[in-house]
């Protein structure tokens, strides 16, 4: 059996470290905290030092939060800290003082998601809960060849179903300490100990060589933010357009004169601006309706937009440009985003 070969090597390979000696709730959870974005050995001095200062739920939950934060210093994301100190209190409040017993419950308090919840439930409960953290995605996915991403919503499915599977009836508080300390150790990131690992023979990633393709994560695509300015020049039957285009949204499509920033910009600093400028030099110019529309998202921008309807002369910006002017009533045979052709609707 997998899960046997994995607790075996756990009792070979383990690390003695403070939060395995227990089955406090409370000690396991700072523990799990801490853990979550801190490395092992940073975390230990801070493990001590905290429950040094606050060694029960009741002393964590009557701390003052400046002293529960002045123990955090050092570890980052302090919102961990707050979460802490704010369970703790709703502990004391709502199950006097002791920490809940089941998954539902656990999962419940503040700062605690799926992952922690089973890790509590499991460690100090003995509740059959797989824990699936960042080192039990890279031992299952390469293990069973997975290349659902982990961080969708389909993989962390099929990632819990896979670990609450291997776990079978083996002890939960041995077997997730013992996959959890085989990721650590063994089925590292970089550079695996796969020669000397004892399931390679049941490895996808071993037997086919693929242990850096696993696991696999889906990119968080950067979602960018772009500033139209639309300039609906003259006239309510007909507008000045432009085509755009082939190399960014919308190709080829057919838009107001545009002005684009980076950033928000005041009305009064867009007048100012060279782009205004070099449009209109020298022409009288006059604003009419300055119309701020919703944000419109595509899949990796979030395109703010405002309509900002003019008077001027068209036949002279025409001569010096490559606008063309369209009739309202004729506008409906040019391809056009949809938030113009929304604003056109509209109008
Ligand atoms: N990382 C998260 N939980 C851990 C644990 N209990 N032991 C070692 N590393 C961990």
């Amino acid at each position: 059996m997998i899960n046997t070969e994995i607790i075996n090597w756990y009792e070979f390979n383990k690390r003695d470290l403070p939060w395995r000696n227990t089955s406090d709730p409370y000690k396991i959870w700072i523990s799990e905290i801490m853990l979550q974005q801190t490395q092992v050995v940073t975390v230990i001095d801070y493990y001590h030092r905290f429950l040094n200062s606050f060694p029960t739920i009741n002393a964590l939950a009557s701390a003052d939060e400046q002293e529960v934060l002045n123990l955090w210093q050092g570890l980052g994301y302090y919102s961990r800290a707050r979460n802490l100190h704010q369970a703790a209190k709703s502990i004391e409040d709502n199950y006097n003082g002791v920490f809940p017993t089941t998954f539902d419950e656990i999962l419940k308090l503040k700062g605690i998601g799926v992952y922690t919840a089973s890790a509590i439930a499991a460690f100090a409960f003995h509740l059959p809960q797989a824990a699936v953290d960042g080192n039990v995605y890279r031992v299952l996915s390469r293990l069973f060849g997975v290349s659902e991403p982990t961080n969708s919503p389909k993989g962390k499915r099929e990632f819990q179903a896979l670990a609450d599977e291997l776990m079978a009836d083996a002890p939960p508080h041995v077997y997730n300490q013992a996959i959890i300390e085989f990721g650590a150790l063994q089925c590292t990131a970089k550079n695996p100990n796969c020669e000397a690992c004892p399931i390679q023979a049941n490895c996808f990633a071993y037997i086919n060589k693929q242990q850096s393709v696993f696991p696999v994560k889906k990119k968080k695509v950067k979602v960018t933010d772009r500033y139209f300015y639309y300039l609906l020049i003259s006239g309510d039957e007909k507008f000045l357009m432009q085509q755009r285009g082939d190399k960014d949204i919308w190709r080829k499509m057919f838009e107001f004169p545009l002005i684009e920033t980076q950033n928000k910009i005041e009305l009064v600093d867009l007048i100012k601006s060279e782009s205004w400028q070099s449009l209109f030099k020298g022409l009288d110019v006059k604003v009419r309706e300055h119309i701020v529309s919703k944000v419109h998202k595509l899949s990796h921008q979030n395109l703010y937009i405002e309509f900002i309807h003019i008077d001027a002369n068209t036949e002279v910006l025409m001569e010096r440009t490559d606008l063309i002017l369209i009739d309202k009533e004729e506008a409906s045979g040019y391809p056009m985003p949809k938030p113009i052709e929304a604003h056109l609707k509209q109008e």
